[in-house]
């Protein structure tokens, strides 16, 4: 498949649409692999879920998906993906816990793009290592989508970047593969209609943008376990109370950081001393630009009393009211 939407392509806005492009696809994976087996790194992002599920169409226990935990995944992120893609839709799919690995890497690393650089740079090792164990794989698919192309073409172009961006990509010599890349030509918005009409939940295909470091941008500085914990449930608090409450739909993107601060407060009468969780909520339209949702302040009393009660080690709730710029919209 050519690299460059023709401009004659139509866009993809009815499940009509997508079904036939799904069709196509189809057709094409089958002509492209033949019998051979293709290999996908299944982060359960909109853009490799979609895939998976195309490719699972085609190809069925052709395609092996791999699903590397970093330990830097919200909570439940996991097992949903792999409820979903071995439960529901039967997959070949390898889990790998590798939180160890990474958070063993991790320890005592403050600068942001070092952090981002070792996580990348270990998911491609993990990816690797499980590859190697694999025989007769011959293919790789990837969740690349247009913007992707169109960004790195940018990029060639030498605009500067203000942060790096973590993807999967770049593996060793001795992994040689021919890419199978189905969704290429596609947006966002197209990723998302072919996802619910090849059968994928709308909560998945809808879910908000997650970055590939994961969590380990949102817990500040040098990350340690109990930090990151306490940051997995905040946010969890706060995906909850955003679903409930209607907000998840208006929201482009929310999320808790917590920074390697600590406050006094007080529990049962004593000295309590603290991480700070902080809300980050932002509207975009393409990530370069976003402003501040307003969140009715009952449901942020409400998720500031859950967080303080339920979560070990967080003292208090504090909510992010820049716009980017001149904040990013993470805060690493
Ligand atoms: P910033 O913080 O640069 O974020 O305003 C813009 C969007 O990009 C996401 N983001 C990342 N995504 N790898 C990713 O895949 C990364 O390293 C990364 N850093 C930021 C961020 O969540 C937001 O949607």
């Amino acid at each position: 498949m050519n690299s460059v939407r023709p401009e004659s392509m139509e866009r993809i806005t009815t499940r009509e649409l997508a079904l036939k492009f799904i069709e196509e696809q189809v057709a094409e994976v089958r002509s492209q692999v033949g019998n051979k087996k293709v290999l996908l790194a299944l982060s359960g992002g909109v853009d490799s879920s979609v895939v998976a599920a195309l490719l699972i169409k085609a190809i069925g226990k052709q395609l092996v998906c791999v699903h590397v935990n970093h330990g830097l995944m919200r909570k439940g992120e996991s097992e949903a993906v792999i409820d979903m893609f071995r439960g529901e839709l039967d997959a070949n799919l390898i889990y790998v816990d590798a939180t160890d690995r990474f958070l063993n890497l991790l320890a005592g690393v403050s600068e942001p793009e070092k952090k981002r650089k070792i996580i990348g740079a270990e998911f491609i090792n993990v990816f690797a290592d499980e590859a190697r164990k694999l025989e007769g794989v011959s293919f790789l698919a990837q969740g690349t989508i247009y913007p992707d192309i169109l960004e790195s073409i940018k990029a060639a172009e030498g605009k500067k970047a203000v942060k790096s961006h973590h993807n999967v990509g770049g593996l060793p010599e001795d992994l040689k593969f021919e890419l199978v890349e189905p969704i290429k030509l596609l947006f966002k918005d197209e990723v998302r209609v072919v996802g619910e009409a090849l059968g994928l939940p709308h909560a998945m295909v809808y879910r908000q943008p997650f970055p590939g470091p994961g969590l380990g941008v949102r817990c500040l500085g040098a990350i340690t376990r109990d930090r990151l914990n306490a940051l997995r449930e905040a946010d969890a608090i706060l995906r909850d109370e955003f679903d409930k409450n209607g907000l998840a739909e208006k929201v482009w993107q929310y999320f808790i950081a917590v920074p390697d601060i600590k406050s006094v407060g007080v529990k049962d009468e004593s000295r309590y001393e603290g991480w700070p969780a902080i809300i980050r909520a932002v509207n975009t339209k393409d990530a370069m630009t976003a402003t501040i949702e307003e969140i009715p302040y009952e449901i942020l009393h409400k998720i500031t009393y859950r967080i303080t009660h339920e979560v070990e080690g967080i003292n208090r709730v504090l909510l992010d009211l820049t716009p980017k710029p001149i904040g990013t919209i993470e805060w690493e």
